[in-house]
């Protein structure tokens, strides 16, 4: 006897993928999509995990998104580990991975292929340092929700500019699709999981830690009602800066668009993103502060 459960179904082939799709769909099950680009961590997994609450069938892809990597960035580089991933993803409870090759995904080269951007919001914080970027997230995952059609898609808050960014162009296109945040998940000492984690040595690895650790400073002095933000921004710069960081950015913005804050916004979000040798690692916190009075 063959033990299915143990191999997790692999489709390459959009056409495949639509069978299973549409089989599911006949039966009246709801699908998650839970979009990555493979080298799962217990990050990945939360999104599966919380995909399984939502809806009966859970699909994760994993393709490495050649449009959303800038020139000099790491696209050939990034970690490709499937069978791991398949294992994985197995145990997490996923019923079906779709990892289509290139061709399949730009079968006229991506050069050629409609674009899809958010204005505005894809310009800000990391828009402005990977120019770009968000338009090469949201070109893939508008064409991997239109390969699956999911009713419901994950992604994690750890990348929440992207999260809004996926949300704003659901909502611009009217895409049936509802978009979901998932809480950032965290190694033991604060460090938020990312599969570039693995681009650091044993002693940026000691260090990587006070990316968190900066933001919360940050977060405490919002709290305690600080309001030169800038000041706050800086002093986190610095701290970085001081234990070995190259930060790209520290902004504080208002959660909703990510624009800068105004006096009644009360929901902010702290924003870093920092290089630690190779590895560029970004992370955030909200910060709900009380509303002004208005006496
Ligand atoms: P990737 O970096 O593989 O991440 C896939 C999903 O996992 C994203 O939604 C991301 O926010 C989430 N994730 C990563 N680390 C996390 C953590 N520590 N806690 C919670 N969630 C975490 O993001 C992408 O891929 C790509 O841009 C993609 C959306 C797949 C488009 O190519």
């Amino acid at each position: 006897m063959v033990h299915q459960h143990t191999t997790l179904k692999t489709i390459h082939e959009l056409a495949e993928l639509r069978q299973h799709v549409a089989q599911w769909r006949h039966q009246g099950e709801r699908i998650v999509l839970v979009p990555t680009m493979g080298n799962l961590h217990a990050g990945h997994l939360a999104l599966v995990q919380q995909a399984r609450q939502l809806a009966p069938r859970v699909i994760a892809s994993l393709f490495v998104n050649p449009t959303q990597f800038g020139p000099n960035e790491d696209f050939s580089a990034y970690p490709r580990t499937l069978a791991e991933d398949q294992a994985k993803l197995t145990a997490a409870g996923c019923d079906l991975l779709f990892a289509p090759p290139l061709a399949t995904v730009y079968p006229q080269g991506a050069e050629l292929t409609t674009r899809v951007e958010v204005p505005g919001l894809s310009d800000r914080l990391c828009g402005a340092f990977r120019p770009g970027h968000f338009a090469g997230v949201a070109q893939v995952v508008c064409k991997l929700f239109n390969m699956v059609q999911p009713d419901i898609a994950m992604f994690g808050e750890k990348d929440r500019q992207q999260l809004l960014v996926i949300q704003r162009m659901v909502a611009d296109l009217n895409l049936p699709i509802e978009v979901v945040g998932s809480p950032t998940v965290r190694e033991a000492d604060g460090l938020a999981m990312s599969s570039r984690n693995a681009y650091l040595d044993a002693a940026q690895r000691r260090v990587a830690p006070q990316l968190y650790q900066a933001l919360c400073v940050a977060r405490d002095k919002l709290m305690a009602g600080e309001q030169d933000y800038s000041a706050i921004e800086q002093a986190a710069v610095q701290q970085l800066s001081e234990v070995g960081f190259r930060p790209d950015y520290v902004r504080i913005v208002r959660a909703q668009d990510y624009a800068d804050p105004a006096p009644p916004d009360t929901r902010l979000v702290i924003a870093v993103a920092a290089w630690l040798g190779r590895a560029r690692l970004i992370d955030n916190v909200v910060v709900e502060r009380n509303a002004q009075r208005s006496d």
